[in-house]
């Protein structure tokens, strides 16, 4: 928790309190998502009165009531404090993404990769992202790249309809290629063999769905950025078991690959972690 908000808690809190409150928060555009836990609870107007002390540009708190779920990566969120909404305009690396966060995906930790993919981007390039949501990932690559265009497709049509309006605030009309679907579909009736680089920032899918990433790559080489969950102890590594798993299926597909990158983007819970391989395909 910051230093300052802690000490601001302090003050209204019971010290034996104060250890209820939840250390992280998440900060979209002027709305400040929190959780609170059975005993926090009774103190949410303290917090989300806090929370706007400390960070003055916040105007909306609202906290979450269910984990992000279902194929839409959807989170049940209650009004707490200040303007009673759910829409708002977030910065990233230079770009500005519109978004209702009750009713499309949006996480501001993953910035880091978002920018991290689009350096990897060259010249003239044609990607593909399968879960584009509000496009931030193709967004950030049509602004940070000579990209040529992306195709970005979500099955979401209120993250289509924001990524088209957040393709009219970052001016990137012809390079980012909105199209509603699911990706397996869509790849398989219009995107066979089209792409340098492909995207799969959904890690409940990407495993199921990396047959569809390698038909929509060219048939000449290409790069897939895959991402998933880990489940690992303190004695095992979560990038290497996932890269096992990933080795094992690719083998199994007949596909000529190395991985010569991969990381632990995030720890997503106790002994979770979000993990992203780099594969280079060879045909
Ligand atoms: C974890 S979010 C990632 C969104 C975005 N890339 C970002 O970083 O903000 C995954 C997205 O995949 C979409 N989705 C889920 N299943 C899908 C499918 N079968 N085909 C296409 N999109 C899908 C969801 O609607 C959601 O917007």
């Amino acid at each position: 928790m910051k230093r300052r908000l802690r000490k601001i808690l302090s003050e209204f809190l019971p010290q034996e309190k104060l250890i209820y409150v939840y250390n992280s928060y998440d900060i979209v555009g002027d709305i400040a998502i929190i959780r609170l836990t059975e005993i926090s609870k009774k103190y949410d107007q303290i917090i989300a009165e806090a929370i706007m002390n400390v960070h003055k540009n916040v105007k909306t708190v609202l906290v979450q009531t269910t984990p992000i779920h279902g194929d839409l990566r959807l989170r049940k969120l209650e009004y707490v404090a200040g303007e009673n909404k759910t829409t708002t305009v977030h910065k990233e690396s230079g770009c500005l993404f519109s978004v209702d966060v009750e009713k499309c995906y949006f996480s501001p930790r993953l910035f880091y990769e978002r920018m991290r993919v689009a350096k990897q981007v060259t010249k003239g390039e044609v990607v593909v992202n399968m879960f584009a949501g509000v496009g931030c990932f193709s967004i950030i690559m049509a602004i940070r790249s000579e990209v040529e265009k992306i195709y970005s497709i979500d099955v979401n049509p209120v993250a289509i309809k924001y990524m088209q309006e957040n393709m009219r605030l970052n001016r990137v009309y012809g390079k980012v290629i909105p199209i509603e679907g699911d990706a397996k579909e869509v790849i398989d009736k219009r995107l066979r063999h089209v792409a340098d680089r492909i995207l799969m920032p959904l890690p409940e899918k990407a495993f199921t769905y990396l047959p569809y990433a390698l038909l929509a790559l060219k048939k000449t080489e290409g790069w897939i950025h895959y991402y998933d969950f880990e489940h690992a102890r303190k004695n095992e590594n979560p990038l290497e078991k996932v890269r096992l798993k990933v080795v094992e299926k690719l083998e199994s597909l007949g596909v000529a690959f190395k991985i010569p990158f991969g990381r632990v983007v995030r720890t997503t819970g106790p002994n979770w972690y979000q993990v992203v391989l780099d594969i280079a395909v060879k045909r």
